[in-house]
């Protein structure tokens, strides 16, 4: 799997737990707390590789539009990493606040992960080359393993 291929498959993993987030009420209260822990380890080991691994090897081989991009990307993880998700973390899981902040960061990471796939993702395709994102992706897959994330892929 190369670089692209498997942070997509991590897009889609993350994308199905917000749908089941989003699906709960305030009854769920174990269901909530499981799918909001899984959601932050998934982001956190994929998140590491993009800014590790992708992230930097786009604005090295970019010019200034890249270089934006980079910018931007990095801004939105930090929103959500910074922000929205510790905010999730510390409110309620049997509150109505709690599903309006689940909203809120789906939205947020819906719309990040539009921008990844549609712009960024084939940016790198073509600044990097076929070798360069296989060699990523082996890279990745070590990390994830180094991570303990492994076991996280259902
Ligand atoms: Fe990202
Ligand atoms: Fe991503």
């Amino acid at each position: 799997m190369n670089a692209i291929e498997l942070l997509v498959q991590d897009h889609k993993t993350v994308k199905k737990l917000l749908d089941e987030l989003s699906a709960t009420t305030e009854r769920a209260v174990k269901t909530r707390g499981e799918l909001l822990a899984r959601i932050e380890q998934e982001l956190k080991v994929h998140t590491e590789l993009e800014e590790r691994i992708l992230y930097p090897a786009i604005k090295q081989a970019g010019g200034r539009e890249e270089e934006k991009m980079y910018h931007e990307a990095k801004e939105e993880h930090r929103t959500v990493d910074a922000l929205v998700l510790p905010d999730l973390l510390g409110t309620a899981t049997d509150t109505v606040e709690f599903a309006g902040r689940v909203k809120v960061m789906k939205e947020l990471l819906e719309h990040h992960i539009e921008e990844e796939e549609s712009e960024l993702f084939p940016t790198a395709r073509k600044l990097l080359g076929k070798q360069a994102l296989d060699d990523m992706g082996q890279a990745m897959q070590a990390h994830k393993k180094l991570l303990g994330a492994g076991h996280s892929a259902a």
